[in-house]
């Protein structure tokens, strides 16, 4: 086996290793939803541009993906649809795989956790450390919920939070008062499944023992990574490995999920964590005989493509399940994107805050490299990040179309016009300085974009190349070949001159096509098409070079590369993320409507729309925890940017409460001020648009979806408690 060869750039001083194969993941999207805006930002765009540049670079790669498909939310989300997990994981998987192949990310296999393959080898690899007696064994006393007979994780606990009260702070954290918790410190803690009160019971878990890794851990990054990894990932291992590891429970009492393979471990699974990396594994072996070729051998470049939240997972237990087991190669680099928001706010997928690629993929279709094109120039490398419509709008008509689609079609259109729609050719005795410059600038980005993206830096890898159509674009204008040709005589006497502008032009353009194809690959594709190139020709060796195209032959009609964006579609685009909003709201308070996102809308025809199916029984004691009490709306006003939101001030007695209703598309603040509403008074608060909301209004929808005040006959007093 060889070691890397180092090479060290010291005009950069970047540190490539060459490699003989390279092993690039993305990180496995849960199969509970599809996927958003958010996720490409953060992985899969990255990964994708890595990968892509690396073929090009005719590197040995293999690019992995595939589903989580076990994990308690999958479970969660099944027991909520009345489906099965298997029924859930199916969907999604499907549903994701589809948006990822419509964006152009280009997977070598996206695979699936719940393979007969990846059972066998996460069970191999568990029954490794076992074998080698690297667990401990462990019991403990655990929270069950006998009514839905399952001991449940940390987040699936709700009670009242020992720090300020809130009555429905989770298991693992009080979203309220922002306290990190643990199920112990809650008091009256009860299922959030079933409402039950829980029990505790004895279960034995498998831990892996972190802390041994510790000391290896520790030399491994903090002295091996601390300049190569981005300083984000890197503060986050050492202030992990700074407040000590501790032992792990790699097993969980489920019957989803990848079955602990010991006898007597009836009901125990993987835990999903444990098993789901292990698909990196996996999806390998699925996709090539010579697996172990990439995963085993000591000259593999293996990148781990994540998310913030992912870092631990990959950066310290990954890589120690990899060390104990051995015979495994490990991460060189984890380079994690930060989070991006949406203007202005946090992705939330349970309030639908998100933009769904599917959805985009309707409302802008063939536009994947706009949408690749701004998530990866204002992508979140190193902080928080936020996409707004109106930023998506400015960077495609201000940069994509103003510079590069405008440089590339101006190229087309005067090769037409001035050369008789042939590719001209270059005369040597009449090149100038800016001929030679242009040269010199195609040669100095390929370098720099190159570095770039190898440096993991993909927004400035991207910015290099439009850097370079804008250099394009003032060659023209210095060189001006159409006042060169004012008139035929002119024309015909300069014509040497115009030959090599268009010339260089268009060796440009086949130049942008090169660097640009790792970020736009759709457009690089079309490039291809108008300069009749195959494919080939995208070689990255190729870059830099200014005879790429032949001379004398005709080329294709120019294309519009970049459409721009609408003002009205923007709007629209706004519109719709305030609109889901609203829905997602009133469908989780359960008034305003009865659809929710997976639901189908409602029939067209009212008649046919009947009244909303009664719910399930409940007992008294249910109805007795309801706080409903008598308010009166004394303020009223619109929510900025929601349509569908009032704000409400309601005069409650002996306090005044602000309330968000969605109730806007109804009622005008005016015409609802002074009314009085039963109000649910001990709902726990909740913000939206930034404004916590202190309860909920009764209203009654009727069969043509429209809201009415189903408020007290008489006057009651305020506060007064409805029962
Ligand atoms: N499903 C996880 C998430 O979406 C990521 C798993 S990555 C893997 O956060 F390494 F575990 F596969
Ligand atoms: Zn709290």
């Amino acid at each position: 086996m060889h070691a890397p060869v180092p090479v060290i750039d010291n005009s950069k001083l970047i540190y490539i290793l060459k490699y003989k194969r390279y092993l690039i993941t993305a990180a496995l999207p849960y199969a509970n939803g599809p996927v958003h805006i958010g996720h490409l930002a953060g992985c899969y765009l990255p990964a994708d541009i890595y990968s892509r540049y690396q073929r090009a670079q005719k590197r040995d790669i293999k690019f992995i993906c595939g589903s989580d498909e076990h994990g308690v939310p999958i479970t969660i989300r099944a027991m909520k649809e009345g489906i099965t997990p298997q029924d859930v994981v199916d969907k999604y998987n499907k549903v994701i795989k589809d948006s990822f192949a419509d964006m152009g990310i280009s997977f070598d296999i996206f695979s699936r956790t719940s393979n007969q393959v990846h059972h066998d080898t996460s069970q191999a690899f568990f029954l490794k450390l076992y074998n080698d007696g690297l667990f401990e064994e462990r019991e403990s006393e655990q929270y069950y919920d006998e009514e839905k007979d399952i001991f449940l994780a940390d987040r699936y606990i709700v009670g009242t939070c020992p720090n300020c009260s809130n009555p429905n702070a989770y298991g693992d954290q009080c979203e309220k008062c922002g306290s990190t918790l643990s199920p112990e410190q809650l008091i009256n803690p009860r299922s959030a499944l079933s409402n039950a009160p829980l029990v505790k019971k004895l279960t034995k878990h498998w831990y892996f023992p972190l802390n041994k890794y510790e000391p290896w851990l520790k030399e491994w990054i903090t002295e091996g990574k601390k300049d190569e990894w981005k300083p984000n990932v890197y503060g986050q291992c050492k202030s992990w490995l700074d407040s000590g590891l501790q032992p792990r429970a790699m097993t969980r009492d489920s019957l989803w999920g990848v079955p602990v393979p010991l006898p007597n471990a009836n009901g125990k699974v993987l835990y999903v964590w444990f098993d789901a990396p292990i698909g990196y594994i996996s999806a390998t072996k699925e996709l090539t005989a010579n697996w172990s070729d990439y995963w085993c051998g000591e000259d593999t470049k293996l990148v781990h493509f994540i998310g913030k939240d992912n870092i631990v997972f990959h950066c310290i237990i990954f890589p120690a399940m990899l060390k104990a087991h051995g015979g495994f190669v490990l991460p060189d680099n984890v380079p994690a994107n930060e989070f991006l928001n949406i203007e202005g706010e946090k992705v939330s997928t349970s309030r639908n805050w998100a933009v769904w690629i599917d959805e985009y993929l309707k409302d802008f279709p063939d536009q994947q490299d706009a949408l690749r094109y701004v998530l990866c120039a204002n992508a979140p490398e190193s902080k928080d990040n936020d996409f707004t419509w109106k930023d998506f709008q400015d960077r495609v008509n201000n940069e994509l179309a103003a510079v590069l689609g405008n440089f590339v079609n101006r190229a087309f259109v005067l090769m037409h016009k001035l050369c008789g729609g042939r590719m001209p050719q270059f005369h040597a005795v009449a090149a100038n300085e800016a001929d030679r410059n242009l040269a010199l600038e195609m040669k100095a980005a390929k370098e720099r974009v190159e570095a770039a993206i190898e440096g993991y830096k993909f927004r400035e890898g991207l910015a290099e190349v439009i850097d370079l159509a804008r250099k394009g674009n003032k060659y023209l204008q210095d060189n001006a070949p159409w006042s060169l040709a004012k008139t035929p005589e002119l024309q015909a006497a300069n014509q040497a001159r115009i030959d090599n502008c268009i010339h260089l032009c268009l060796q440009l353009t086949a130049n942008l096509a090169i660097l640009i194809n790792p970020f736009l690959p759709f457009t690089a594709k079309k490039m291809c098409y108008m300069m009749k190139v195959v494919d080939r020709m995208l070689e990255w060796e190729n870059a830099g070079k200014s005879d790429l195209l032949k001379t004398n032959y005709p080329l294709r009609a120019p294309e519009i590369l970049f459409r721009k964006i609408e003002d009205a579609e923007v709007a629209a685009q706004v519109e719709k993320l305030h609109n889901n909003l609203a829905m997602a709201i009133s469908a989780s308070l359960n008034i305003t409507t009865t659809t929710t996102p997976e639901t189908p809308a409602p029939a067209a025809d009212p008649a046919l729309a009947a009244v909303a199916d009664q719910k399930a029984t409940i007992t008294y004691e249910d109805f007795a925890k309801i706080d409903l009490r008598v308010g009166t709306i004394v303020k009223a006003e619109k929510v900025a940017k929601a349509d569908k939101l009032l704000k409400l001030e309601l005069d409650m007695g002996t306090e005044i409460r602000t309330v968000v209703s969605g109730i806007a598309l109804d009622f005008t603040p005016d015409e609802i001020i002074g009314k009085q509403v039963t109000v649910v008074a001990n709902l726990a608060p909740r913000k939206m648009k930034g404004i916590e909301s202190n309860g909920m209004i009764l209203m009654a929808q009727n069969k043509d979806g429209r809201l009415i005040f189903a408020s007290p006959l008489e006057t009651a007093d305020n506060g007064a408690e409805v029962k």
